[in-house]
């Protein structure tokens, strides 16, 4: 059943890679295969960049914490848009608190899918933004965000609606820059399906993230397609072409033709912290192909004399936790969703590996 993947570790001689600076021009390689021909190219940074606080609760979860809305307005071939992003900081803390960067389906705080009451009293600050509020979910390139591109003729690389919601999140990075009450050297970023793909892409892209988060992030995200059980190329391409480039769909059931898998994407987070959970029930992201796909990356981490995935299970128990190692996992009882029990988990990855 499990088929051949391509070896991360592997330069284009097919010897394999055992060296950190070598890994090092192969990352940049690898990112760029992925953003040529799965996601796009995320665009250039903005050309401007402003930051204003429109909103500001002091008595936000009954005093516990400062709500505030910041509007991030950017400036894009010399045109502008802007999306708001809330910021729930925890008001009383002995230390600067660590952040989830929280790419959101909701833009209410607190929402079903935010518990940002127990972030806060877990000592977490929480920057989320609303994904819609950055362009919407479809195949329309001209509203939001992605007006701002000249995508228009979408040709193969350019980016898909992931790759502009990641870019969204690089700003919330840019934004946090001006936070001197948050610990900048432990930001995660965490995203739940569609959007835990989006912040695997986000982590990718930018080393300022020292965690990324997916939580049932399957087909295109952490689960490793060859074999891939529920979700495949062709199905997501189909019915969410708009989320990738279009070079990705030429994929479509011919998934051994990829020249990488989606162990390159993990492996790009290294030697940073990778989280990835997965729902038991989830047979559409498919819990083991997420397992495998952290397996896979796990030797990355070895160039840095680190260790990957912890995890001597060859099948995990519903509810059993791999916190140890660079890599974590999870694989919680029930259905696909972010639940109360997902964000415990985080928090305590981020408490244990605190940088
Ligand atoms: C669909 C899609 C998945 C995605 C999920 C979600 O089920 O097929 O790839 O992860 O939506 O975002 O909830």
């Amino acid at each position: 059943m499990e088929q051949k993947i391509p070896e991360v570790l592997q330069d284009a001689a097919g010897a394999v890679i055992t060296d950190r600076k070598v890994w090092e021009q192969q990352r940049g390689r690898i990112y760029e295969l992925l953003c040529d021909q799965e996601y796009g190219f995320l665009p250039p940074p903005p050309e401007q960049i402003s930051f204003r606080t429109v909103e500001r609760q002091e008595d936000f979860c009954a005093s516990k914490a400062v709500y505030e809305r910041v509007e991030i307005r950017v400036q894009v071939s010399g045109k502008e848009f802007a999306f708001p992003v809330h910021a729930v900081v925890p008001a009383v803390v002995s230390e600067k608190p660590m952040a989830f960067v929280h790419i959101n389906f909701r833009s209410n705080v607190p929402d079903e899918y935010m518990p940002s009451e127990e972030l806060a009293d877990g000592g977490f600050a929480v920057f989320s933004f609303g994904y819609e509020d950055v362009t919407k979910d479809n195949r329309d390139f001209s509203d939001g965000l992605a007006a701002l591109f000249p995508a228009g003729s979408r040709n193969g690389n350019a980016p898909g609606k992931i790759a502009l919601w990641a870019w969204a999140a690089l700003r919330v990075m840019d934004y946090l820059q001006t936070r001197e009450d948050v610990d900048l050297k432990n930001v995660a970023v965490v995203g739940h399906s569609r959007l835990g793909k989006t912040a695997l892409l986000a982590a990718a892209s930018d080393e300022r993230f020292a965690f990324a988060i997916s939580n049932d992030s399957g087909c295109s995200g952490a689960a490793v397609t060859r074999g891939k059980k529920g979700e495949r190329v062709a199905d997501i391409t189909k019915m969410f072409p708009y989320w990738f480039c279009e070079n990705y769909k030429a994929y479509a059931g011919r998934e051994e033709e990829m020249p990488f898998d989606q162990h390159f994407l993990l492996a790009l987070i290294a030697p940073r912290k990778l989280y990835v959970s997965s729902a038991q029930e989830d047979q559409w992201a498919d819990p083991p192909a997420e397992l495998a796909g952290c397996r896979a990356a796990s030797p990355v981490y070895g160039l840095y004399g680190l260790g990957g995935l912890v995890c001597g299970e060859e099948s995990p128990e519903a509810n059993a936790v791999f916190p140890e190692g660079n890599i974590g996992y999870h694989v919680r009882k029930g259905t696909h969703y972010l639940s109360r029990y997902d964000w415990q988990r985080f928090m305590e990855y981020l408490r244990l590996h605190r940088n």
